[in-house]
């Protein structure tokens, strides 16, 4: 095999919030994908930093009365020893806000310049006199234009759900200093993407560097296509790259005063901290980084929700400036717990500090692994599974079969020769490649189904052998030994397997066995006439209780107010994506069973603000009851008798009013003006539309 050349990175996580269990989906599934290519044989260099720029981190370090850098070393520090006990290991963990990212910023400020992207012109902002920074919309609160609520935030109204930006709002005040912002104007850059679409377009059609999902997102909402009327070409948005004083960030030499935006530098932190490890190393950054200087390959994980900076800024900016464009970037969902989004208030928002002091990390790791897909789809953290998924499958059916057998043959080691197994240890050395491939296409899921099936085999040979019996006959000693050599050589074959999973059980394996696994092939040849050390302890059972206390640990107040998202999110942050959507496929959408209905009766919700409840006929005798959002757009008398078009096959859903047994079409912005979708007079209920 050839050896590949591969540069792996994980998103830099803020430095302004700790890392938590949702951060760990990510670090997880790439060290898992690093250590699988350095136990490949691979050359893997595996790099991350602490994003540590923004209007967020000034604030809270003036908060706290010290400057931003101390504020940040310390999160950093943190941040390294949660990944550490994690066995997260890095390549080299930087800072964004270092002199090699600043250098690096620099080279690629002045390409960018060169190729003509960037355009200054001024923006207007609501500003704060007191705190001397201008303010993010979440920054900002104040009376709801639309309906007077009061304390709503700068650019969405809670009560009535209007949005507006933060110059509508009646009586704004800051949320940093309570000072009553005044709306100012400051020059700003801005990078034309829009000048870079053909190359955007080609980049993201060519090779598989994007799942197809995100090619076919990029596609429909930010890039259409040339040769689609349906989706035509669409305009690439101009991108606000500078942000005025002050803030805390690098400050931009042709432009004095003025600092690059928090979102321009992070992504330039992955070229900076592999500068770093080249100073420290000796290695040659030009192989690792430069546009055809090497054979590299370039490749980013990261969550949905910062798709756009990966796919379309980043690549834009490496293409102007001659680095190394990623061989692929590789796109995670998001964590939920229970199904829901992890909350404070039910303790779900579990840190990982918090986390390590109840529970083993090889049992997330594992979880993980076995949840984790190749596709977006987010990732769904069910703690009983957790605990039982754990318990029956790394304790019972893994480690078992070391425990049960080790001990047997402390004292003679294994034998001579490998004993005739039944083609178990071949068949398993058979499932490498197919492992090894579900791991090079992060599909851990498949690839810890496949493992577990070889466990599977495993077992019922060292339950009918009974080693437990047979070491009470004397004159079983031999076979005794057969057995054990297979069930440790069995044993040894999985821990190979999910060394890049459990590295932990990998070195406890080298332990036992006196000999380190040090590459996957190792799964292929057993090992004979060695000795065995004596078993010690590998992995205890999760107890629930340990998950109980964690939660309770976890539980803190829901904190809504604007500085309190900013303690796990870049407050100066307008753009990170809506997370990705899935796309609704024609086949989605075929079962979508949409009927003309015709009102029956329709009536208020008295204590709903929104709703009207109405009785539809589908022809026949088939009626619905069903409630709509479009209280303020109807009267229900005038409603009776008109034609409407229904999701007729909706599932039922319970509301507190009632249950809905459907949904009416309608279109247009909201409130006053919603529209429901009418068919012709000549239609007839119960009629299919489609
Ligand atoms: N600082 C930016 C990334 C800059 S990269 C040049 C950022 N930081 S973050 O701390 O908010 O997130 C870091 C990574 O963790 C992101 O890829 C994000 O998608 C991921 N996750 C954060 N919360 C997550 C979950 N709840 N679930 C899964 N991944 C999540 O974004
Ligand atoms: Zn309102």
């Amino acid at each position: 095999m050839t050896q590949r050349r591969i540069l792996v990175t994980s998103a830099l996580p803020y430095a302004n919030g700790p890392i938590h269990i949702g951060h760990l989906v990510e670090y997880i599934q790439t060290d898992i994908w690093v250590r699988f290519q350095k136990l490949r044989g691979h050359r893997c260099v595996y790099v991350c930093a602490d994003d540590t720029h923004g209007t967020a981190i000034m604030i809270r370090a003036r908060q706290e009365g010290r400057s931003e850098e101390e504020l940040i070393a310390e999160m950093q520090k943190a941040h390294e020893q949660d990944f550490a006990e994690f066995d997260i290991r890095f390549d080299n963990y930087g800072s964004t806000n270092s002199e090699q990212t600043r250098k690096i910023c620099l080279e690629i400020w002045a390409a960018v310049q060169r190729a003509g992207l960037v355009a200054e012109r001024d923006v207007e902002q609501l500003y704060d006199p007191q705190a001397e920074t201008f303010l993010a919309d979440r920054f900002v609160r104040g009376k709801c234009p639309a309906c007077r609520a009061e304390d709503q935030y700068g650019d969405h109204c809670g009560q009535c759900l209007t949005n507006y930006t933060p110059t509508d709002l009646i009586d704004p005040k800051s949320t940093l200093s309570g000072a009553t912002p005044e709306l100012q104007s400051a020059p700003h850059k801005f990078i034309e993407l829009e000048k870079l679409h053909d190359f955007l377009d080609q980049w993201v059609h060519s090779g598989d560097r994007l799942q197809t999902e995100v090619a076919n997102y990029l596609k429909g909402h930010f890039l259409g296509e040339k040769d689609n009327p349906e989706n035509p070409p669409k305009q690439l948005r101009d991108w606000d790259v500078t942000r005025p004083p002050k803030y805390f960030g690098f400050e931009i030499p042709d432009f004095p005063g003025n600092y690059w935006y928090v979102w321009f530098d992070a992504p330039i932190g992955y070229i900076g901290s592999t500068l770093q490890w080249c100073e420290q190393t000796g290695e040659d950054f030009d192989s690792w980084w430069r546009d055809g200087g090497s054979d590299t390959e370039i490749h980013h994980f990261i969550g949905k929700d910062i798709t756009y900076f990966h796919t379309l800024f980043w690549p834009g900016m490496l293409s102007v400036s001659d680095f190394q464009l990623p061989e692929k970037v590789h796109i995670h969902g998001f964590l939920t717990i229970g199904g829901e989004k992890m909350s404070k208030s039910k303790g779900t928002f579990v840190k990982a500090a918090t986390y390590l002091k109840y529970l083993d990390p090889s049992y997330l790791r594992y979880y993980y692994a076995s949840k984790l897909g190749a596709r977006l789809d987010d990732l769904d953290l069910n703690l009983e599974e957790f605990a039982t998924k754990v318990n029956a499958d790394l304790v019972g059916k893994v480690v078992n079969l070391a425990s049960r057998s080790a001990k047997f043959v402390q004292n003679v080691g294994l034998s001579e020769t490998y004993p005739d197994d039944g083609g178990l240890f071949a068949h398993a050395a058979s499932a490498g490649d197919e492992i090894a491939e579900a791991y090079e296409n992060c599909d851990y899921n498949k690839a810890m189904r496949l493992i577990l099936e070889l466990a599977d085999r495993a077992n019922p040979y060292v339950e009918s052998a009974e080693p437990w019996n047979l070491r009470k006959d004397p004159d079983k000693a031999q076979q005794l030994q057969n057995v054990c050599t297979i069930a440790l050589n069995l044993f040894r074959q999985l821990a190979i397997y999910l060394a890049p999973v459990l590295p932990r059980l990998a070195e406890q394996t080298g332990e036992l066995l006196l000999k380190p696994i040090e590459h996957w092939d190792e799964s292929k040849t057993p090992i004979v006439g060695t000795p065995v050390a004596k078993f010690k302890h590998m992995l205890k059972r999760v107890e629930k209780k340990d998950v109980d206390n964690m939660i309770e640990e976890s539980k803190e107040p829901e904190v809504i107010e604007a500085s309190g998202a900013a303690a796990s999110q870049d407050s100066d942050q307008p753009l990170k994506d809506e997370p990705l959507t899935e796309t609704c496929t024609i086949d989605d959408f075929a079962k979508v069973d949409l009927r003309v209905a015709r009102v029956v009766a329709a009536e208020d919700v008295a204590e709903a603000r929104k709703l009207l409840k109405l009785t539809v006929s589908l022809g026949g005798d088939e009626r619905r009851t069903l409630f709509a959002g479009i209280k303020a757009a109807y009267k229900p008398e005038d409603l009776v008798g008109r034609l409407v078009v229904v999701v007729a096959n909706l599932a039922p859903r319970k509301m507190k009013f009632g249950t809905s047994e459907g949904m009416v079409c309608a279109s247009g912005p909201g409130g006053e003006d919603v529209f429901l979708l009418g068919v012709d007079e000549g239609a007839q209920p119960g009629q299919r539309i489609h």
